[in-house]
């Protein structure tokens, strides 16, 4: 009997969405580099196994499939997707896909589509969200790749996503390096509501004076309005924990430097090279690299002091903040998204995204369906901000988010992201701005021109008369 799917590599991730499927009745093959690893995961698998075929070969593996065939990849990104690609490809026929379910670079993506196309066969650069647990009870999907790649993965992809309301976190959101750039994104949002709720923690606990656990139950209570989401969840439990060994609050014994193993950045560096901003994303992806350098750190507040002033700000004020700049940060998401469409051509659809996101990814939120409604509905210049529902949200929290922000600065908190969304704020309200002087400015040492207000054509100023 030949399975439906093929599976390869047994690491956390590929085991998990390996018995997810298994368990939603989908028939897969599996193999891994090492060969102990298939066998543990078998055991592993318990009464899952029956729809489970291991193999050793790759050669074997492959012809374990049904044809067409659809094998999904689940190992590092980077040189190891592309020396698997030649070693499985000469095993491959017309029409078989191969799948990278990895967090990969869209560029890479994008390459090995049209290198494959070459030979007739398919890939599909497939975004998983939702950690080990997403990936055994639920992920959110985002796929990449060709209608005839999507067609065999639909129903397979649709049985073990997460859902919302009925509906599976899962699309077909275009051609090529679409879905793995979707993935990008939404870790780029990711990093930049992880930051402002770091920010949010420290103002409360350093500014205002409260317990770990306080903060804790704070955001739990958040968590059950319209703040809604995956990471107040976690965060609101990675609160209440105490380390067992010292007996302290378990946020007091990790050493405060973070890693990134890229997403992030990438955004960012996307967003730049398409002459976007992502001012958020930038300012989180920033703070945890300067999170990581821990001496410095040290040194410079030997040199400087790094006493943090008092605050008086309630929790409403700071959930409203929160509110607000969670918005801002969506929208920073859905315009880097929007300008990739338009210079890839891949005609995302931006309401989907929203409804991929909505259950099993890590910035699942309240705030996605109204998302997903915007998006469907009459919206301004395509601007989440300009949207009814999201211009009435964000005219009520604003004063939060200002007063927020002011008082924060003012007592020497750092809240680079909290400030960088009233920044990317203030600068979008502004119908006129201050470019009129950088125009100036480069036409004065460079005679670059300008326009004028009103008028067509190239001009210059008086200093070159
Ligand atoms: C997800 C996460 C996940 C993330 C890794 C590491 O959607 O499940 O975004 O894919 O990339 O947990 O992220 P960093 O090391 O970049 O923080």
């Amino acid at each position: 009997m030949t399975s439906q799917i093929g599976v390869y590599g047994l690491g956390t991730m590929g085991s998990a969405l390996a018995l997810n499927m298994a368990e939603n009745g989908i028939t897969v093959a599996v193999t891994n580099l090492e060969p102990q690893w298939i066998s543990d995961f078998m055991v592993e698998a318990g009464d899952l196994a029956k729809s489970i075929t291991p193999f050793e070969t790759l050669e074997s593996f492959v012809s374990g499939l049904k044809t067409p065939r659809v094998i999904l990849f689940m190992i590092p990104s980077g040189k190891p997707m592309d020396m698997m690609i030649d070693a499985v490809t000469p095993h491959l026929e017309p029409g078989d896909t191969i799948i990278d379910g990895g967090n990969a670079d869209f560029h890479f993506t994008r390459a090995r589509t049209e290198r494959l196309a070459a030979e007739d066969l398919h890939f599909v650069g497939m975004g998983v969200s939702g950690g080990e647990n997403g990936a055994r009870h639920g992920p959110s999907m985002m796929v990449g790749g060709s209608d005839h790649s999507w067609q065999q993965l639909r129903p397979i992809l649709r049985a073990i996503a997460a859902t919302y309301e009925g509906d599976p976190c899962v699309d077909h959101l275009g051609p090529d390096g679409a879905g793995h750039f979707v993935k990008t994104v939404h870790n780029g949002i990711e990093y930049a509501d992880m930051q402002m709720l770091a920010e949010l923690y420290s103002l409360l606990r350093f500014g205002a004076g409260w317990a770990p656990k306080e903060i804790g139950t704070l955001f739990a209570d958040w968590d059950k309005g319209p703040l809604k989401s995956y990471l107040f969840e976690i965060t609101g439990k990675v609160l209440t924990y105490d380390d067992p060994a010292s007996g302290k609050p378990m946020v007091d014994v990790i050493k405060d430097a973070a890693g990134q193993k890229g997403t992030g950045r990438w955004t960012v560096v996307e967003a730049v090279r398409m002459g976007q901003a992502a001012n958020m994303i930038e300012a989180a992806v920033g703070a945890r690299s300067w999170s990581s350098e821990k001496d410095t750190r040290v040194a410079v507040e030997a040199r400087f002091g790094g006493d943090l002033g008092a605050l008086g700000l309630d929790a409403d004020t700071l959930a409203d903040a929160m509110m607000a700049a969670r918005i801002l940060g969506y929208a920073q998401g859905f315009r880097i998204l929007s300008a990739a469409s338009d210079l890839y051509d891949w005609s995302l659809d931006y309401a989907r995204v929203a409804e991929v996101w909505r259950a099993g990814c890590i910035i699942r939120s309240a705030l996605l369906d109204d998302i997903s409604d915007a998006f469907r509905g009459e919206l301004p210049h395509g601007e989440l901000i300009l949207s009814k529902v999201f211009s009435d949200k964000l005219s009520n929290c604003l004063p939060a988010l200002r007063k927020t922000v002011s008082d924060a600065i003012a007592a020497g908190h750092s809240v680079p992201v909290l400030a960088a969304s009233l920044q990317f704020f203030d600068s979008m309200r502004q119908g006129t701005g201050t470019a009129t002087l950088i125009q100036a400015q480069r036409d004065f040492f460079g005679h670059h021109g300008f326009e004028r207000l009103g008028e067509d054509g190239k001009h210059h100023g008086p200093w070159w008369d």
